[in-house]
């Protein structure tokens, strides 16, 4: 009696068992991705499963790339001499080595090696990438960053200039940014206000993934798939219902500077949600376009623009596409200045600009002024960016390259669409010498 409910509770558990499989093979259902972030989260591959057209193009953005494993196909810098190294100073230098486990920074000095892995990358590597590596269960920032732009590798952006340091332990804002997701442990406190920050490594998500702008997706992509039939979309957010504020909101995230005064992590923000439940309003940080760093602050320095002021609708998706990597076609950007600007004459429009950036006496087409130089309207597009968006010294992000003496400034796009005139002057100087 005994042994046969045994064996009928044995028989009745695998049944069971062969349910729950096969249901699970036929059926993504939530939570079964194994996503760090939890059950209503299906993870990228899922999404790219059936939206591969947008996949296919996303995953060579910026977005994708901006955090990574930090192999060799991750990191942009040179590995064979001479240029693997970064000298500090007389006896003191950090060398770039391939080894068998991985990518290593060594720190040669009198007094010895001290060698850490390359273990996250960080930086799409549009401008500068930097490393970070694990110890225990914390992150931190290697010494040596690379500096595209330069093609040299630098020191790491406010990282002392003659001695080497690894002991820059990595915050949490850096993932909220850079990633989609990292779990946390309770920090190791040095004293009642310092401490390392300690990380989960089984649980992290790089790169801003399709779920970290447009919120959890298991659902959606369960049922889509279980009713192919259905080509609208459900259990998903739809950007086209929501406020432009809110639409701004998703971008502003990341891209409205480093806040000191955080209500929840931005990790858990969903497109719909508002920003300011998040983040508590820094007096400080209101300082005016003309003050506001370049880097990391597209939001702020657009919100005050008179394209934004004057019109309902401009945002971050009226000049850029999330999915696509357009970066520095500036011409195309043009075209999207011109939908709201080419309805009128463009170039009785800049009729001015040889008056106001002429220093050499140039005109405008229409204009007959000075010396002859034409500005048409193809001059106005092939140039309207560095007008108007001028690429500007960020004192946030600098780095100092080997054998320089002053750190070099990261140029950045301002996103305070206005009038420059010493801009339009370098234009017209350029434009006259032809
Ligand atoms: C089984 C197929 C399938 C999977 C998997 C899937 N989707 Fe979709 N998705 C669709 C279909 C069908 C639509 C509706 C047609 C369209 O807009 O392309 C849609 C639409 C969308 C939309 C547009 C919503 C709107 O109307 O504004 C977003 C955003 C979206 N999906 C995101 C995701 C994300 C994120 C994932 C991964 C978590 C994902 N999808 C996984 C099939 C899928
Ligand atoms: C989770 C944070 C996060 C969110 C949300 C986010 N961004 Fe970004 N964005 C970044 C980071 C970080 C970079 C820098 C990537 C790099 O080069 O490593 C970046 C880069 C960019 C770039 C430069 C692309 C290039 O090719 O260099 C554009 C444009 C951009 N973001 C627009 C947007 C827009 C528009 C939105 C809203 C729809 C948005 N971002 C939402 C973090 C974010
Ligand atoms: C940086 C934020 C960001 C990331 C990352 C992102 N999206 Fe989007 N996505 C948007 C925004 C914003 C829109 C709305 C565009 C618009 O209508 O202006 C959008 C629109 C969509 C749409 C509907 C419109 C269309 O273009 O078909 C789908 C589907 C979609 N995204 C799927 C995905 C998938 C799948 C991924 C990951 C491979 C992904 N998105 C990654 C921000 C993002
Ligand atoms: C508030 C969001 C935010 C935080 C916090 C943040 N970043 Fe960034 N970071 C960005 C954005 C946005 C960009 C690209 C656009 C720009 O420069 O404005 C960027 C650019 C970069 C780049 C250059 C990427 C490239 O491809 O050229 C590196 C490297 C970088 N960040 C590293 C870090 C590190 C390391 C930390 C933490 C110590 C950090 N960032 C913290 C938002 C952030
Ligand atoms: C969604 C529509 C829209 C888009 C897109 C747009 N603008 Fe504007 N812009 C406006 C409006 C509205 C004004 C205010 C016009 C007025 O008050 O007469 C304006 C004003 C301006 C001004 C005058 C600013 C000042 O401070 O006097 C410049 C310059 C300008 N835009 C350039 C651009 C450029 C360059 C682009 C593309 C990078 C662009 N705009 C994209 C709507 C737009
Ligand atoms: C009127 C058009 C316009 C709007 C609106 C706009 N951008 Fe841009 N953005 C540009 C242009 C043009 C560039 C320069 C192209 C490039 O360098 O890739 C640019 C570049 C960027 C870059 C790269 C900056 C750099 O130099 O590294 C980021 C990041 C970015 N935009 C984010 C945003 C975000 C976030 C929003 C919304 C708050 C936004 N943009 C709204 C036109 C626009
Ligand atoms: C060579 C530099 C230069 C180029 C290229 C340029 N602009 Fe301008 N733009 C100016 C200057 C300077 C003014 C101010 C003219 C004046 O005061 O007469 C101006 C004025 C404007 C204004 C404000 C006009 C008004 O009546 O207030 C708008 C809008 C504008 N430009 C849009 C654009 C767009 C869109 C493009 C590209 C498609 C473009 N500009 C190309 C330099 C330039």
């Amino acid at each position: 009696m005994y042994l046969s409910y045994k064996r009928l509770s044995f028989v009745i558990l695998l049944v069971a068992g062969a349910v729950i499989l096969c249901s699970r093979c036929m059926q993504p259902g939530p939570g079964e991705s194994g996503d760090p972030r939890g059950a209503g989260y299906a993870g990228m591959t899922v999404c790219l499963g059936c939206h591969k057209d947008i996949g296919s193009s996303y995953l060579h953005a910026a977005h994708a790339l901006t955090s990574r494993v930090a192999d060799g196909n991750a990191v942009a810098g040179p590995f064979t001499s001479p240029g693997n190294e970064f000298v500090y100073g007389p006896g003191r230098k950090v060398v770039l080595e391939r080894r068998d486990s991985g990518l290593f920074q060594v720190a040669v000095t009198a007094y010895g090696q001290e060698a850490h892995r390359f273990d996250i990358a960080v930086g799409s590597g549009r401008k500068a990438q930097t490393y970070l590596y694990w110890k225990g269960d914390g992150v931190f920032q290697l010494p040596v960053s690379y500096f595209l732009t330069e093609h040299s590798w630098a020191n790491s952006p406010h990282y002392p200039v003659d001695s080497i340091w690894f002991g820059r332990a990595v915050d949490v804002g850096c993932f909220e940014c850079h990633s989609s997701f990292i779990g946390t442990k309770p920090m190791i406190h040095t004293d009642a206000f310092h401490g390392t920050p300690q990380y989960d490594r089984a649980r992290i998500v790089y790169g801003i993934d399709c779920e970290r702008c447009h919120g959890p997706g298991a659902l959606h992509a369960a049922w889509q798939a279980d009713h192919r039939e259905d080509v609208t979309a459900r259990y998903i957010v739809r950007f086209s219902a929501l406020s432009r504020q809110q639409r701004l909101d998703v971008c502003a995230e990341c891209h409205s500077g480093a806040h000191s005064g955080q209500l929840r992590s931005v990790f858990y923000f969903k497109p719909g949600d508002t920003l300011t439940n998040y983040f508590f309003a820094d007096p400080r940080m209101v300082k005016g376009p003309e003050n506001t760093d370049v880097h990391g602050n597209q939001y702020e320095l657009l919100v005050a623009s008179k394209c934004f002021l004057r019109s309902k609708t401009l945002e971050c998706g009226s000049c850029h596409n999330p999915h696509v990597k357009e970066r520095d076609s500036l011409t195309v950007f043009a075209t999207r200045c011109m939908n709201c600007h080419g309805g009128g004459d463009m170039v009785g429009m800049h009729a001015g600009v040889g008056a106001s950036g002429g220093a050499r006496g140039v005109s405008t087409a229409g204009g007959g002024r000075g010396a002859g130089v034409v500005v048409d309207k193809q001059f106005l597009i092939d140039n309207c960016i560095d007008c108007h968006m001028p690429a500007r010294a960020s004192g946030a992000i600098t780095m100092l390259t080997q054998g320089q003496r002053d750190p070099v400034a990261d140029l950045v796009r301002s996103h305070y669409i206005t009038i420059y005139p010493e801009e339009t002057k370098k234009k017209m100087a350029v434009l006259s010498r032809h």
